[in-house]
C-alpha cells in the first residue's frame, strides 16, 4: 500500500520534471524565434537569417580555397568555403563553361569581424533600415558558415549589384544550380519569407537533393524548414 505522503511527492516530482520540460521549449522557442527544431550550426542545411544567429565564435573547420577565378587574385578569407561547398562550385564553374558562361567569385567566406565591418560600412553610408534590407548583422550571415559565395560574370560588370539579374550568368544560374547543389538563396517575391531584397548572385550551398526540391518547389530555405518568415518592412525595400 503506498502511502500519501508517496504520492504527494511522486506527483510533485513529476510536476517539477514536466514543468522544466516546457520551460526548456520555451527557452528554445525564444532563443531561435521560431519553434522548429533547427539542423546545428555545422550542418549543411542550417538556417542563418534575422532570426537565427549563427553561436558566438562560430567557425567552420573545413574551410578551403576552391580552384575557380574570383575577380580577385589574393588567396585571402574571402575566397574560402567549406569543402563540400567548394567541390560543388568548382563542377559548376566548369559546367558553366561547356555552355559558353564564365564566371567568377566575388565573396565567399566572411568572419564575424568582416561582416561587422561590411554591415557597419552600408549603415554609416545608408542608414540602419535601409542596411538590413541587404546586409547581414554580424552573427547573421550566411557568408560566416562557408556555404555562401556571391557570383558575377568573369568580367566584374555587375559585381553583387541589381543588375547582375540581367546577365546571361544569372540565368544560367537560375536554371542550373540546383543542380551543383546552390539555391539562389534570396529569390525575387520571397522578401518577406527570406528577409531580404532579391539577390540573383547570392548562392548558399545546400546539397543537390535539397536544392532540387527547393528548386521544384520554387520555395524558400525558410519554407523548406517550415521555419518562421521574416517579414520586412515593404517600405524600406
Ligand atoms: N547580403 C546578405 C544578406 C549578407 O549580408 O549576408
Ligand atoms: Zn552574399
Amino acid at each position: 500500500m503506498i502511502k500519501p505522503a508517496s504520492i504527494l511527492l511522486i506527483l510533485t516530482a513529476a510536476f517539477i520534471f514536466l514543468s522544466s520540460c516546457t520551460n526548456l521549449h520555451k527557452q528554445e522557442r525564444e532563443m531561435n524565434g521560431v519553434t522548429s527544431l533547427r539542423p546545428h550550426s555545422g550542418s549543411i542545411p542550417v538556417l542563418v537569417n534575422k532570426y537565427s544567429s549563427l553561436p558566438p565564435g562560430y567557425k567552420p573547420d573545413d574551410l578551403v580555397f576552391p580552384n575557380v577565378p574570383f575577380l580577385f587574385t589574393e588567396k585571402i578569407e574571402k575566397r574560402m568555403l567549406r569543402k563540400e561547398a567548394a567541390s560543388a562550385l568548382e563542377l559548376l564553374f566548369q559546367e558553366a563553361e561547356k555552355d559558353g558562361i564564365f564566371l567568377a567569385g566575388v565573396s565567399a567566406y566572411r568572419s564575424y569581424e568582416a561582416q561587422q565591418a561590411i554591415f557597419n560600412s552600408y549603415v554609416q553610408a545608408q542608414g540602419i533600415e535601409k542596411a538590413k534590407t541587404f546586409s547581414a548583422s554580424p552573427g547573421t550571415s550566411e557568408h560566416e558558415t562557408g556555404l555562401a559565395v556571391d557570383i558575377s560574370d568573369k568580367d566584374g560588370k555587375c559585381p553583387a549589384v541589381d543588375c547582375f539579374g540581367q546577365t546571361t550568368e544569372a540565368g544560367w544560374l537560375e536554371k542550373h544550380a540546383h543542380t551543383y547543389g546552390f539555391i539562389i538563396r534570396y529569390p525575387k517575391g520571397k522578401e518577406d519569407i527570406t528577409g531580404y531584397k532579391y539577390e540573383p548572385w547570392h548562392l548558399r550551398y545546400v546539397g543537390p537533393r535539397i536544392a532540387a526540391e527547393i528548386k521544384e518547389r520554387n520555395i524558400a530555405l525558410e519554407e523548406y524548414l517550415k521555419a518562421e518568415p521574416v517579414i520586412t518592412k515593404s517600405d524600406s525595400k
